[in-house]
């Protein structure tokens, strides 16, 4: 099996949410997503397979190596996570540094870690930024940030946790190119999102967890034929027809004289 990461049957568990039994395989050049309500369990899925979490039982492999403490350090060379919140993931006192901690820490001489730091912040046009304080950045500039110190390590796995949330048109339409390329060289890719025009545009397959467990894995058509699994996405058509109704009820109203 051409596995790039294979996830058999998580339990884990905090006070209040359990993720039970959960499986699922990322394919090797597959790019999919990830959906689910608020609180589904896309966030917590994502810390386990990176080891940032511990399941109490299952396994996770990434490239046919299970992820254990021994195997994690290892492991992460191979893995790019973006952050839900770019503020978790960025550190070090200017953006240039934190570009460079992923290149630097894997082993890379000075000369090549400022090659890819350069290119990185070039790809995601932050530049002109390289000497600021990484806690002046806008949210979106964080998160361009962010996917630099990501493209920067030149990983074989990609895991987005929401990618576009928060981010202007010009740079979503930049993150696509940039994902595209990376997908096109064979890089997995696992993204979540609440928009449906990235599910229904940008994945092969998807996985849609329902209050911690796995509702439906498989194609998007199949997916977006199921309404127990439209119920999780969201009917946006018939909001929008709602919305539209609602609106010209306003107008009707008018002002008083
Ligand atoms: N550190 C924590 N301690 C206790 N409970 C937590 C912790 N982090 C998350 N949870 C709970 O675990 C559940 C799943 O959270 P998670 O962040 O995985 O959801 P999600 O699917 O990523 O949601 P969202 O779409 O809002 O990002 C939620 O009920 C949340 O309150
Ligand atoms: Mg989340």
């Amino acid at each position: 099996m051409t596995c790039a990461l294979d996830v058999e049957r998580l339990f884990f568990s905090y006070d209040n949410f359990k993720l039970q039994d959960v499986s699922m395989q990322l394919h090797r050049g597959e790019q999919k997503a990830m959906v689910g309500l608020n609180g589904s369990g896309k966030t917590t899925l994502f810390k386990l397979m990176l080891g940032l979490l511990e399941p109490i039982s299952g396994d996770t492999h990434v490239f046919e190596r299970r992820v254990t403490n021994e195997s994690l350090w290892e492991i992460r060379q191979d893995v790019g996570f973006l952050f839900q919140n770019p503020d978790d993931q960025l550190f070090a006192p200017t953006v240039w540094e934190d570009v460079a901690f992923g290149p630097r820490n894997q082993g890379l001489t000075e000369q090549e870690v400022e090659e890819r730091v350069r290119e990185a912040l070039d790809v995601v046009k932050m530049s002109g930024y390289s000497d600021r304080p990484v806690n002046q950045m806008s949210h979106g500039q964080a998160k361009r940030v962010a996917l630099a110190g990501i493209v920067a390590m030149r990983p074989r796995i990609l895991f987005l946790d929401e990618p576009f949330t928060g981010i202007d048109f010009p740079m979503v339409k930049r993150i696509v190119q940039i994902i595209e390329e990376l997908h096109n060289e064979g890089i997995s890719v696992l993204y979540t999102t609440h928009n449906r025009f990235f599910l229904e545009n940008w994945a092969d397959s998807v996985i849609v967890l329902r209050e911690g467990r796995v509702l439906f894995d498989g194609p998007i058509e199949e997916a977006l034929s199921r309404q127990d699994v439209l119920d999780q996405i969201g009917d946006w058509e018939a909001l929008q027809v709602e919305m539209q109704a609602s609106r010209s009820r306003v107008r009707n109203i008018g002002c008083p004289p």
